[in-house]
């Protein structure tokens, strides 16, 4: 049997052999799991996944149970999950030995997070959805696991907006952050190429912001188009059921409502949003284009409203503390020549545009910590000057998240030389190669608190996220090719506390990622594979082709 204690990802704090004998646990049909009080989401989990992959029972019970009830007299093994609040919070000690196989987590979360690693202990087949063969013995070595994360915000960043992905999609991308102990989904559900979510108050927000007519093929030099409309979004009930599938394995689901540029498709639905008095904004359509659309929201009160409404049809469907309200790329051309955002500059004494933004920014700042919850936008709105509770996401470059975690607020790394996986992984042969070459050791070399801050601002950085922006990813095979293999160098990052990165075995990573892609190829994941031919050589039509006349790169 391989022995996978050796290959986990990512790499736990601490691993050893239980010294006694024998050296192996038995799962089989006489295995019981013996969940304490807070732990049966983990127990229910399990036996639908490793349940599902070894086709054994995993009967429900304590010790007296599966005594009386076993098959044939005692159970074989039994699976004990309990809390103990001596462990760190998101933490958790698994010890294997012999018929005993303990979870004991900080947290019901901790125990999530030991089960998770109980699969990967069992080998890549635990990862499948039906047994290979029937009535097969699984093993795993007799270990003890001590183990917590690094850091509490461990997070991926889906835009569904440039490319929708339908519910199912998002679903399996959840059950893959669990299997990287990622608890962050920072679900993009608004931007100028399309509204992904039912607003009940204003329904053209996707009865018309969700589709656009054609899509920009390639990157935004291209000069190809695809012809076909696209377009798509979640009903409230599908929010309600990803929020839920989410919060079964522990992860928070931050949702971005993007204010007060990447606002095109709300303009188009609701033209009265825009600077009515600088364009037609009842002309205006769902972007078909990338980068940095000019129609950014007009700066009147029916906009906060408006707003307002959204989000408190928001706020019911996500739990999360924080909510996210972009504040990125907010072009001010159109603020500029427009004579109604320029009294209003004039009315609310601001000096210009930019503190017109931050005007947008504070208004939702204070309204969101009204209701009990705390704002998170991208670095720009730190420009503004923020309320104390605000956080702030640092994506150009580690700089905004040093000023901000300085200045006292919370940060979230995400910086775009680093870890966008929408920028191509390698030289030369990938297909849309857009952005900075970012190769899986860059991404396992990646440290979200810079060396520059002090501890009282480093403890400011909660932790750290992978951005997938979906420009150049149609479909679910091209978003699993960019994220795969660097979201799990990303996760131990997130996850592990790892020396200093010149100083990270890279190495030894390569050698766990052998076991990983075998994990990966059992999750049904379409990885970059590390040696070619790659997918999109062998079906272009899937993953991309070469763009003819267009530029190369962006
Ligand atoms: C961003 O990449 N515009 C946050």
């Amino acid at each position: 049997m391989t022995d996978h204690v050796t290959d986990l990802i990512p790499a736990p704090g601490s691993a050893a052999w239980t010294a006694s004998s024998p050296a192996l646990c038995v799962l089989d049909e006489r295995t019981w799991i013996d969940a304490r009080p807070g732990t049966e989401g983990t127990a229910q989990w399990l036996r639908a996944t490793v349940g599902a992959a070894t086709g054994l029972p995993l009967h429900a019970g304590n010790a007296a149970d599966a005594d009386a009830q076993g098959d044939g007299g005692a159970a074989t093994s039994r699976i004990v999950l309990a809390i103990d609040t001596g462990v760190a919070h998101e933490g958790y000690r698994l010890v294997a030995d012999g018929p005993e196989i303990r979870i004991e987590g900080g947290s019901a979360a901790g125990v999530f997070w030991g089960a998770q690693t109980l699969r990967q202990l069992l080998g890549p087949a635990a990862h499948r959805r039906a047994p290979l063969t029937k009535g097969a013995q699984w093993e795993l070595p007799a270990v003890t696991i001590e183990d917590a994360p690094r850091f509490p915000w461990r997070g991926m960043m889906l835009d569904v907006s440039r490319h929708f992905m339908p519910k199912d999609g998002v679903l399996r991308y959840l059950d893959l952050l669990a299997a990287h102990k990622l608890n962050v989904f920072h679900f993009h559900l608004t931007d100028d190429q399309g509204w992904r979510i039912e607003i009940k108050r204003h329904p053209r927000l996707t009865e018309v912001g969700a589709w656009r007519a054609r899509t920009k093929y390639g990157h935004r030099a291209s000069p190809l188009w695809d012809d076909e409309p696209h377009g798509g979004y979640y009903t409230q009930d599908d929010i309600r059921e990803i929020v839920a599938y989410a919060a079964e394995r522990h992860i928070t689901v931050v949702p971005e409502i993007d204010i007060p540029g990447h606002s095109q498709a709300a303009i188009s639905a609701y033209p009265e949003l825009g600077n009515a008095d600088v364009i037609d904004t009842t002309s205006l359509t769902v972007w078909d284009n990338w980068g940095v659309s000019p129609n950014v929201l007009a700066p009147t009160d029916n906009t906060l409203r408006f707003y307002e409404g959204v989000l408190e049809e928001v706020l019911e469907l996500f739990p999360s503390t924080f909510v996210h309200i972009g504040g990125d790329e907010c072009a001010k051309d159109q603020w500029k020549a427009s004579a109604a955002a320029q009294a209003r500059i004039k009315e609310l004494g601001l000096a210009d545009e930019d503190e017109l933004q931050s005007w947008f920014i504070r208004h939702f700042d204070r309204w969101l910590t009204d209701r009990g919850r705390r704002l998170i936008g991208w670095d720009e709105i730190l420009e503004g000057g923020l309320a104390p509770g605000a956080a702030v996401s640092s994506w150009r470059g580690y700089k905004g998240g040093i000023a901000a975690a300085e200045a006292g607020h919370d940060v979230v790394m995400c910086p775009e030389q680093q870890v966008y996986l929408d920028h191509r992984q390698a030289d030369g042969d990938e297909p849309m190669p857009i952005g900075f070459v970012r190769t899986l050791e860059d991404v396992y070399r990646f440290e979200p608190v810079p060396p520059a801050l002090n501890p009282e601002a480093a403890a400011h950085v909660l932790g750290t996220q992978a951005n997938v922006w979906t420009e150049v990813m149609q479909d679910s095979a091209r978003v699993d090719y960019q994220v795969f293999p660097r979201l799990a160098a990303f996760a131990e990052v997130a996850w592990s506390r790892l020396p200093a990165p010149a100083e990270r075995d890279f190495t030894d990573f390569e050698r766990r990622m052998a076991a990983h892609y075998s994990r990966l190829d059992a999750l049904g994941v379409d990885y970059r594979p590390p040696k070619g031919p790659l997918p999109w050589q062998r079906r272009p039509g899937v993953l991309g082709r070469p763009i003819e006349g267009a530029p190369p790169n962006v």
